[in-house]
């Protein structure tokens, strides 16, 4: 028996990271999976190499690798690419997508992200709204779309993805964008649960440190980089994206029935630092 049994989880920006960490958990929780990611070349200039390569089942690269690995572990999956979710029409088309697979959403895990980081000086106004968009909208159109689709259920989970950074500064990353647009994140998600509840739907988000991935992993081996993060943090180790799937997992189960409005760290400590 699954924790997930007979639920269609979308799971947004599966090529990589933690999306298809959740999405090789979800499904092996019983779940049925529609992924999405906004294009397969996105990485094509990223090497993974040296200690980021221990993490190198979660850095290799595309969706169609994410769907091909979920199935030959026994799990469900389809996936709709190049979605890109800072348009309205294609956060549309993946839950017309999902709806049409699998005929109801009981679960969107909002994922998928792309920051922009640079200090303040050399940001420009278009740089900082990038990041917005690419952020923030990523969270709010798929939810947008999906959102009448729970309303008419009369349930449903939604677990968006902040950060650490949301409300941590490091000295070592420049944060403005990013940290403002996770913290609008949080924000969201709080709102979005107070007036989801009447509804049935419950809304949650996760706040990952830092974590290897596709997009750490090529800084991962700069110890100056690392060391900036280990020193703010109570276990002494880079995440897993295994490590934000099982607690994306729990908020996405019925074990989190009483759980909305819920922000979870998942840092090893450093914003307890
Ligand atoms: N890695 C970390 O240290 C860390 C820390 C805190 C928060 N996060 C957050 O965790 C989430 C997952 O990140 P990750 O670490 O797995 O990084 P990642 O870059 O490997 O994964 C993000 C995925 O989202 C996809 N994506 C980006 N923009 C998209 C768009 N517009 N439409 C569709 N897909 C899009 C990417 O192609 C990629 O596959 C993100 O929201 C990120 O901001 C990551």
């Amino acid at each position: 028996m699954g924790r997930l049994d007979n639920k269609v989880a979308i799971i947004t920006g599966t090529a990589g990271g933690q999306g298809r960490a959740a999405a090789l958990l979800f499904a092996r929780e019983g779940a049925k999976i529609v992924g999405c990611d906004v294009g397969s070349d996105y990485y094509s200039d990223t090497e993974v190499t040296g200690t980021a390569a221990e993490y190198s089942k979660w850095t290799a690269k595309g969706l169609d690798e994410t769907v091909a690995l979920v199935r030959a572990a026994g799990g469900e999956m389809v996936a709709l690419q190049p979605c890109d979710l800072t348009k309205q029409e294609d956060a549309d088309a993946l839950i017309q997508f999902a709806l049409e697979t699998y005929e109801k959403i009981d679960i969107l895990y909002n994922n998928a992200a792309k920051g922009e980081f640079a200090w303040f000086d050399e940001m420009s106004h278009e740089q900082f709204w990038k990041g917005m968009t690419q952020e923030l909208d990523t969270v709010f159109l798929p939810t947008k779309a999906v959102w009448p689709h729970m309303v008419a259920q009369k349930g449903g989970a939604i677990v968006n993805t902040a950060s650490m950074s949301a409300t941590k500064v490091y000295a070592a990353l420049p944060c403005i964008s990013h940290m403002t647009v996770k913290a609008a994140v949080q924000g969201f998600s709080r709102h979005l649960a107070f007036e989801g509840a009447p509804h049935g739907i419950r809304v949650n988000s996760v706040a990952p440190g830092l974590i290897a991935s596709p997009s750490t992993g090529p800084f991962l081996d700069d110890p100056e980089f690392r060391d900036a993060f280990l020193r703010e943090s109570m276990i002494q180790r880079v995440g897993t994206p295994e490590d934000v799937a099982r607690v994306a997992l729990f908020l996405a189960s019925d074990d989190a029935s009483f759980v909305t409005g819920a922000n979870y760290a998942v840092d090893g400590g450093a914003t307890g630092m």
